[in-house]
């Protein structure tokens, strides 16, 4: 049999304007805001995804290996129950899952494209092309957007599992969970199914360490949000003269990662002919990283539209990977 060439089409639905103008706005609002805040999205430059990635790596960080164990043992389950041939992966910066889910599909008979969706354009590109070339035949249309904005973009061919995978949904404040979750399913039809991993709620140590390790990696994470400001917006913020805080907030559920100036400071932002001043133990907000209970996920995915076809956790219940039909 002659080998079938794989196709790779990469769709940009972003340009440098959009994402410098996300970021300004992002910048501004958060910084003249009281308390201050910045949006999580901002760590991700080249260095941030690089520390993140160790982070998935540290003894008290369990998202990502709760989460593969689940999906090593489900993956043949969820090919199954999906009938997906098209894998649309909403940040694509997963690679390990994304062969588990791909295999699956391949051995069930029923993978024909793949469309990993990123801000990030080389982060993309290089998923779209180790991909392509580990699947003969494969289709894959890359797509460079921003998933809170460009859902509606999306490529709607084919039999779709749109994969949220890592705990990421976790990052969004419930009112714009509901958004994007009620958006997402407008942008599905019958059939197509919406993987989702999602964090569960536990004992409160086992989360602040999972964002305070003693490595101190997280801790240069949270600081990374402030270089990527210095260089992008020409700003002068001492990093260093930031401490990393990470505290659970039970009555939300969720873990807030904030940067506490250790004495009063004053930080321009060349790029938005900003000056900011910092009291000495002032705190700003980061990051919300929402942990969940398996009733509150089902809720919400029903308030959108969803009906959960599958609800796994890991053997210890840290981690929940969830199959939801529209
Ligand atoms: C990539 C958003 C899933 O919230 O656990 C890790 C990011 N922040 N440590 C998470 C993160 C601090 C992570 N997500």
């Amino acid at each position: 049999m002659p080998v079938t060439q794989s196709t790779v089409r990469v769709i940009s639905h972003l340009d440098r304007d959009y994402l410098r103008q996300a970021l300004e706005h992002d910048v501004t609002a958060g910084l003249t805001s009281s308390p201050k805040w910045l949006p999580p999205k901002w760590f991700y430059d080249a260095a941030g995804s690089d520390l993140f990635s160790r982070i998935t790596r540290l003894p008290e960080y369990y998202p990502t290996r709760r989460e593969l164990t689940i999906l090593r043992a489900r993956a043949a389950d969820l090919a199954a129950v999906s009938r997906a041939d098209t894998l649309v992966e909403l940040g694509s910066g997963t690679s390990e899952k994304t062969g588990l889910l791909l295999d699956a599909l391949s051995a069930a008979g029923t993978l024909r494209g793949y469309t990993p969706v990123d801000v990030d354009a080389v982060t993309l590109e290089a998923a779209a092309h180790r991909l392509a070339g580990r699947y003969p035949g494969l289709t894959v249309q890359a797509v460079c957007a921003d998933f809170e904005r460009h859902l509606a973009l999306l490529p709607r061919n084919g039999r779709r599992m749109v994969a949220f995978l890592g705990g990421t949904i976790g990052n969004l404040e419930p009112a714009a969970r509901a958004v994007f979750l009620k958006e997402l399913r407008a942008t599905l039809r019958s059939g197509d199914t919406f993987l989702l991993g999602a964090d569960l709620v536990k004992e409160r140590g086992r989360l602040v360490a999972a964002y305070d390790d003693s490595a101190g990696v997280t801790a240069e994470f949270n600081r990374n949000v402030l270089r990527v400001i210095n260089r992008e917006l020409d700003a002068d913020f001492e990093p260093e003269s930031f401490e990393h805080v990470a505290v659970y907030d039970e009555r939300h559920d969720w873990i807030e990662m904030r940067l506490r100036a250790s004495r009063a400071m004053r930080v321009r932002v060349g790029g938005l002919g900003l000056s900011v001043s910092f009291e000495e133990g002032e705190e700003m907000r980061t990051e919300i990283s929402a942990k969940f209970r398996e009733d509150g996920l089902r809720g919400e995915l029903a308030a959108a539209g969803f009906g959960v076809r599958r609800h796994y956790t890991d053997p210890e219940g840290d981690f929940a990977l969830v199959l939801a039909e529209a």
